[in-house]
């Protein structure tokens, strides 16, 4: 009896050192990322001529489209506003001398897809960023309280990575190359009270993404997602940035680094420790789970609903990670 106990002990003790080496090995693979680049500066251009981007008229989108045109691609911008467009295309051939096609859709709507396949035609398309995004509540609302159009919510955080993938993957796997970067968001890494529908569209894409990967990366192609926290933009309202949110171009830049890095990042080094922490308290006890209890507590001290109206800077501090 004594025997198997020990021998049950000293299973439990390898277990437990090969998950804390599991995520050592995480945590410094990001860490000499960070500091050692490993993508050469030709990765980015060797995937293709043209990179595509969905939501490029501001905020993650816009810094994308300068940050792969700066890295020597042409870029093909689609977004809801053809003048933020427009300019953005201005200043990219001006400034950096990369051919830019814009493509005016929305993507709320479904019928979109034939326009823009007609518009992408006899491309080589080497980088994909599946961008766009709509968080329909930037405060924190109760499910009932929430906009009641949820199919736009489906159509353009959920149907524009499906259907953008399927117009575009086909190519890559015949050149057997190429790189597609899925933006979810941290708020897919748990079950967000008062975030809901976001949360899990986001969900939706890191497990369509993570399924991907499996399937194309023997044929050579390389898909990511993303899951940053937050990121100063007009979605959240121009958060003040610091240690933790980044601007945009902040943000874009660092990730690009990690392209290579696994199916999944943060993105940033500052949101991977923040996932590590998260992920520790969680790991640590079983019932209930103390992150969920968290946020529970959370959503019964800030009275959500009544956040509206609130100026910005008092609101800040409520909106820390969602985004
Ligand atoms: N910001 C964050 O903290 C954060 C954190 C985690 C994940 N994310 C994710 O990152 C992505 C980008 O976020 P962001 O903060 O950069 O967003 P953003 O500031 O709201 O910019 C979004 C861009 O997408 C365009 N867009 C929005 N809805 C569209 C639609 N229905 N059809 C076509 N274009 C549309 C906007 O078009 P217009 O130019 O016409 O406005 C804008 O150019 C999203 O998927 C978001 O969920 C953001």
């Amino acid at each position: 009896m004594g025997e198997v106990l020990e021998q049950f002990f000293i299973f439990v003790g390898l277990l437990v050192c090969l998950v804390h080496l599991v995520k050592w090995v995480r945590f410094s693979k990001c860490i000499f990322l960070h500091f050692w680049k490993v993508s050469p500066r030709s990765f980015l251009k060797s995937m293709g001529q043209w990179a595509v981007i969905t939501g490029a008229g501001d905020g993650i989108g816009k810094a994308y489209s300068f940050e792969l045109a700066r890295q020597g691609l042409n870029v093909v911008l689609i977004s809801r506003t053809p003048e933020k467009l427009q300019a953005i295309a201005t200043e990219i051939e001006w400034t950096i001398g990369s051919s830019v096609k814009i493509i005016q859709a929305d993507f709320t709507k479904d019928d979109i897809y034939e326009y823009i396949k007609e518009k992408l035609k006899d491309l080589e398309i080497g980088i994909l960023v599946n961008n766009v995004g709509m968080l329909p509540n930037l405060l924190p609302r109760h499910f009932l309280n929430t906009p009641d159009d949820i199919q736009s919510l489906i159509h353009c955080n959920i149907t524009s990575v499906v259907k953008m993938t399927q117009l575009i993957l086909k190519h890559m796997e015949s050149r057997r190359k190429g790189l597609i970067l899925n933006i979810s968001s941290g708020a897919a890494l748990f079950p967000w009270p008062l975030y809901s529908t976001y949360s899990a569209s986001k969900a939706f894409v890191c497990t369509f993404s993570k399924a991907l990967q499996a399937e194309y990366k023997e044929k050579g192609i390389i898909i990511q997602v993303l899951t940053p926290y937050a990121v100063s933009t007009p979605m959240t309202k121009y958060l003040n940035t610091n240690m933790i949110t980044k601007t945009a171009e902040e943000f874009v830049k660092e990730s690009l680094n990690y392209v290579t890095i696994g199916d999944e990042t943060c993105g940033c080094l500052a949101h991977e420790i923040l996932t590590l922490m998260f992920l520790s308290i969680k790991g640590k006890h079983s019932e209930p789970d103390p992150v969920m209890g968290l946020l529970q507590q959370c959503v019964s001290e800030v009275a959500p609903d009544s956040l509206h109206g609130l100026p910005q800077a008092e609101c800040q501090h409520h909106i820390v990670l969602v985004g």
